[in-house]
């Protein structure tokens, strides 16, 4: 693994972090989370990304953690990064959603339990909420860090103009914001347009979510919809976003990646890795053998000129 400095600060990110948003729930088989997560850390994975709601159901993701952190991986605790977040819908009532000071500290509250941690290393809110004052939620974040239970704190999904905003909050607070979860990948190209211009003046750290939008940029679905994929289960990915627009700039890019002598996998994460001011790209994983093809991205070639072309011309 190949690790990079998060923004100016002094943390280093794994240029591969591993998400566990779907596939480390109650429903999922425990074995499998539970072998995921160790062969990530011993191949220096040193970041696992959460939420409140991560499962399903709510809430297991953190306990699927904390349960393989409570029999054995978390001796290794001060060599890991772990983050959750608040922010969607939790619980129910007015104080389990949004971006109150309720909310946020009773949440991580919630979440350090499951996880059976005492600090998480940083905390996020997981979207913007135009019914609260930023500044209430700004001061949350930086209360929790003076708490001792976050480290740091990052937002996620906050559009340019509000992430300014919550960047020169915190920073009055003396709680300078570590870092921004941007969706980010070949189909999805919105940070491109202000957000990363933003953060690099910042020096805030970006890190990619959905960096294979969730499978299509990778051979999941070139001849078909597999049993058991996240297209067959996840209300996030449905087959009507496999278009045939969508198929063929798959098809195309595929044979880009097969002349660089890689996986589509590996090109699309490497693609986004070689602007400096991606610190890490956050990938899912429901095997052990997907994840060491994502770890290859990070030995990937330099992408030339012509290359970079033909990936705008298919990205259209
Ligand atoms: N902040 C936010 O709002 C937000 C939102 C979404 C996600 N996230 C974070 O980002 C993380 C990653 O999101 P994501 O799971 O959508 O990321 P992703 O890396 O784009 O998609 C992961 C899925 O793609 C498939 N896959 C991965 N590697 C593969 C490979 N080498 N070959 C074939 N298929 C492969 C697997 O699906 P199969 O199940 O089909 O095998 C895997 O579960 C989440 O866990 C979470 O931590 C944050």
């Amino acid at each position: 693994m190949k690790y990079n400095h998060c923004g100016r600060s002094g943390l280093m990110l794994p240029k591969v972090s591993l998400g566990m948003w779907h596939n480390f729930g109650s429903a999922d088989i425990y074995d499998n989370a539970k072998k995921i997560l160790h062969h990530a850390f011993d191949e220096g994975v040193t970041h696992f990304d959460l939420a409140n709601n991560y499962g399903p159901v709510p809430g297991s993701a953190e306990e699927t953690l904390g349960r393989v952190l409570k029999e054995g991986l978390g001796t290794h605790r001060d060599e890991m990064v772990i983050s959750t977040k608040a922010g969607y819908m939790m619980w129910e009532g007015p104080y389990g959603d949004g971006g109150s000071r309720k909310y946020l500290i009773s949440s991580l509250d919630q979440s350090l339990k499951r996880m059976g941690l005492e600090y998480v290393d940083i905390f996020y809110h997981h979207r913007p909420d135009p019914d609260t004052p930023l500044e209430e939620t700004m001061s949350a974040l930086d209360h929790i860090v003076r708490q001792g239970k976050a480290l740091y704190v990052g937002i996620s999904n906050y559009k340019p103009a509000e992430a300014k905003k919550a960047f020169e909050l915190l920073k009055d607070m003396g709680t300078p914001c570590l870092i921004h979860q941007a969706k980010y990948n070949m189909f999805d190209r919105w940070v491109e347009d202000g957000l990363l211009d933003l953060i690099g003046k910042e020096g805030v750290g970006l890190i990619a979510f959905s960096p294979l939008a969730q499978g299509l940029l990778t051979d999941r679905y070139i001849s078909g919809i597999p049993q058991g994929s996240r297209m067959t289960h996840s209300e996030f990915l449905r087959p009507e976003h496999l278009t045939d627009e969508v198929l063929s700039a798959i098809k195309g890019l595929n044979e880009i990646a097969r002349g660089r002598g890689e996986t589509l996998a590996q090109m699309a994460l490497a693609w986004l890795l070689k602007d400096q001011r991606v610190t890490s790209v956050l990938v899912g994983a429901s095997s052990v053998e997907q994840l060491d093809k994502n770890f290859a991205a990070v030995e990937s070639p330099a992408f030339s000129s012509e290359e970079l072309l033909k990936i705008e011309k298919l990205l259209g």
